[in-house]
């Protein structure tokens, strides 16, 4: 899961990962499934740009940048459990759940890996 594309997770690169993950050509995927149709597709992307993106794009409140692999590196080595529980439980600067009150652990963790496969030096 740590092909440049997911990195770059763009238009018709991002088309061929969400087809790779949710077996492309199915019911109801026509040729006018559009690129935000198939962005749902990639967990974690969803909850990332409800909860997240306010902070993480930026850099906002000093979190890690999405985008920023010296931001993560040291964070991923602590591993995802270790991430989730910080993320649950808040941080000096990010309220718990990441402001998502309603997102599942297992949402969470999507996001987290989101975040993370984004960040990862090219
Ligand atoms: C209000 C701003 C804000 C929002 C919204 C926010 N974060 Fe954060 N996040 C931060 C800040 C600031 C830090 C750095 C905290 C620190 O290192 O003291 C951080 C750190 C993290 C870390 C690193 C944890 C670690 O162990 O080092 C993860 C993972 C994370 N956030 C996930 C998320 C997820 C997932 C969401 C959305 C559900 C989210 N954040 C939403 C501000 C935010």
């Amino acid at each position: 899961m740590k092909e440049r594309s997911l990195a770059n997770g763009k238009g018709a690169l991002l088309l061929v990962v969400s087809c790779f993950l949710v077996a492309c050509g199915g019911e109801g995927e026509g040729p006018s499934a559009t690129t935000a149709d198939a962005a749902q597709e990639v967990p974690g992307q969803l909850t990332y740009r409800r909860f997240c993106f306010s902070c993480h794009a930026s850099g906002a409140a000093g979190a890690p940048r999405v985008g920023q692999a010296s931001a993560w590196e040291g964070r991923v080595a602590q591993g995802t459990d270790v991430m989730l529980r910080h993320t649950i439980d808040g941080m000096p600067g990010m309220p718990p759940r990441g402001m998502c009150r309603q997102c599942s652990d297992d949402e969470l963790r999507d996001a987290i890996v989101y975040m993370v496969e984004r960040s990862q030096p090219n």
